[in-house]
């Protein structure tokens, strides 16, 4: 029996040991992952002035990107002490984990407004890479980054416009579980997602078409995943976003359910969505036009 336990602890022990090399070694995988820098060429983008081109930013700013879900409201980030009750997306404030704080992007105190160019704003926001030529930390720049040059420069445009508001966060950073899981959850680190020298795709045809649609859907695959199959939120790894291609209960439902569903957030089962997670309170402000073209994509989708 004393032999038993003698062999039982070596072997415990051993097993504890290898345990314990192998977080130390993904840690700094994680941590080379994290500190990689990027050198990358930023295409300028026409940023407009003219009040048209603003209004089609805040368009894409709310009702279609999104933005707010994790910036906040008034898109001057979160409110800190609102996200220790009612978690906000994109949003972590932990030493073990890490800390996540989506940007004040107003030109307030704490804000990228006074102190971002056009290009710093294009280089955030379609390559997911800082003023450090470091990755950002769960922005969805793999998403954006197929964000067409005119609606990229209506959103700067319009960004421009922000009333300041003073709310600093200080910066994000990954702990050291955060930079563990960084070596295998590649959406932590948008920028090593990104082909960042691809050729550009040409800039969509607006319309009731598969192709608009499946341009506007490129933002609902950040929680429902490539190919809309279903995945996380991220930041909130424990709420699943559903399959919604055909396969999934979409495959019962008609358009006007479909429309019905994103605009009042109750689905034709009668369950009412949760807004922290699917914003639907935000997508509802999308035109008909755009609702009908991403109806369509769904269709084109395989399994429909
Ligand atoms: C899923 C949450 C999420 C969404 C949605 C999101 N962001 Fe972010 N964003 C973040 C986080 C988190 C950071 C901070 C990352 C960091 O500092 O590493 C950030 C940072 C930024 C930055 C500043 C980067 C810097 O270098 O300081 C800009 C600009 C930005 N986001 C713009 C946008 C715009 C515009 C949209 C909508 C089209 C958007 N974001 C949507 C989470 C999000
Ligand atoms: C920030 C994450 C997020 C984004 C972005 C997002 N969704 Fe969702 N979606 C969810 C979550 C989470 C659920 C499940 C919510 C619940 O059950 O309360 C959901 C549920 C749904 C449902 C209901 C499915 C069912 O069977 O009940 C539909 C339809 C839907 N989303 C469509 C969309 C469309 C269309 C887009 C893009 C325009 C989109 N979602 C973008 C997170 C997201």
């Amino acid at each position: 029996m004393r032999r038993f336990l003698k062999w039982f602890g070596i072997i415990a022990g051993g097993l504890l040991g290898v345990f314990i090399v192998l977080l130390v070694v993904l840690f700094f995988v994680g941590s080379r992952k994290v500190d990689r820098t990027y050198d990358v060429q930023i295409a300028s983008v026409a940023v407009p002035t003219d009040a048209a081109s603003i209004a089609r930013g805040k368009h894409y700013v709310e009702a279609i990107g999104v933005c707010q879900v994790c910036h906040g409201q008034d898109l001057a980030g979160p409110v800190v002490d609102d996200c220790k009750n009612d978690p906000c997306t994109g949003f972590s404030n932990d030493p073990i984990f890490g800390k996540l704080m989506p940007n004040n992007l107003t030109s307030g105190r704490g804000g990228t407004g006074s102190v971002f160019t056009d290009a710093d704003y294009v280089r955030a926001i379609r390559h997911g890479i800082g003023r450090d030529n470091k990755s950002l930390l769960i922005m969805p720049s793999e998403q954006y980054n197929k964000i067409s040059d005119e609606d990229l420069g209506a959103m700067i445009a319009y960004l421009k416009t922000l009333d300041p508001v003073d709310n600093e966060l200080g910066e994000s950073n990954l702990g050291p579980l955060g930079r563990v899981i960084a070596v295998i959850a590649g959406g932590l680190l948008p920028a090593s997602q990104i082909d960042h020298s691809a050729a550009r795709a040409p800039s969509p045809v607006v319309g009731v078409s598969v192709e608009y649609g499946g341009y506007l859907a490129e933002v609902c695959t950040i929680c429902h995943g490539d190919g809309l199959t279903g995945s996380k939120v991220p930041g909130n790894e424990r709420v699943d976003a559903l399959n919604i291609t055909l396969d999934g209960p979409l495959g019962d439902w008609t358009k006007s359910q479909f429309i019905n569903t994103i605009r009042s957030g109750i689905t034709p089962q009668g369950d009412l969505l949760d807004p922290r997670f699917m914003p639907w309170n935000r997508f509802t402000r999308m035109t008909d036009d755009e609702l009908d073209a991403i109806w369509l994509y769904i269709q084109s989708l395989p399994g429909g």
